[in-house]
């Protein structure tokens, strides 16, 4: 029997809400472990990630799982991983409002069912959707905000560390330590 999250994956499969769903070659619903005490929302797949329907396969997951393993000494099974919006947007240009609205309900629904402890948000659009704010990850990293009675740590989108070299990397590494802390793994 499937269980309620691979349901909820099998729903995804086929859906048709919005015009991504045209041009991806596959869903990314989220991958990980199903009931973890940690997970991760970033923005929406790329190439390699619509390729093999995989979430961060590509450069940026390179980085994640670095910065799993050094700052939370985990790998990617021990935690779940997943997007805003489930389908690659065209050329990787940012999702648009209609299509993170028309996600929402996966993601939310994912969070229900996960229940993670610690949620940790990658970049903007995932940290200002689950804050529900217009303030940009600049400034709203750096702590963790309550969150429907769990914790939520948002922090910079690993391709921002790519591009922006070790500052932007050493403040994604200290926000993975408060997610660590407040797991109460240390
Ligand atoms: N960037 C994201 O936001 N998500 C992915 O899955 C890959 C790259």
């Amino acid at each position: 029997m499937l269980n309620s999250l691979e349901l909820l994956a099998v729903e995804a499969e086929s859906c048709t809400t919005c015009n991504l769903a045209e041009g991806r070659t596959n869903v990314v619903f989220g991958a990980g472990k199903p009931d973890a005490d940690l997970m991760f929302v970033g923005e929406g797949p790329g190439a390699q990630e619509d390729r093999w329907g995989l979430p961060f396969v590509g450069r940026s997951g390179k980085l994640l799982d670095r910065l799993l393993d050094e700052e939370l000494g985990i790998d990617r099974g021990s935690c779940y991983i997943s997007n805003v919006v489930k389908c690659r947007p065209p050329e990787n240009r940012d999702p648009r409002p209609s299509e993170i609205a028309a996600c929402q309900p996966y993601l939310e629904q994912q969070i229900q069912i996960i229940d993670p402890l610690v949620i940790v948000t990658l970049g903007n659009f995932s940290s200002k959707l689950l804050l529900e704010t217009d303030t940009g990850i600049t400034k709203l990293r750096g702590r963790a905000y309550p969150f429907r009675g769990r914790q939520l740590v948002p922090t910079f989108h690993p391709a921002a560390a790519l591009r922006g070299g070790t500052d932007v990397l050493a403040r994604m590494r200290s926000d993975m330590v408060r997610a660590k802390v407040l797991m109460g793994h240390v």
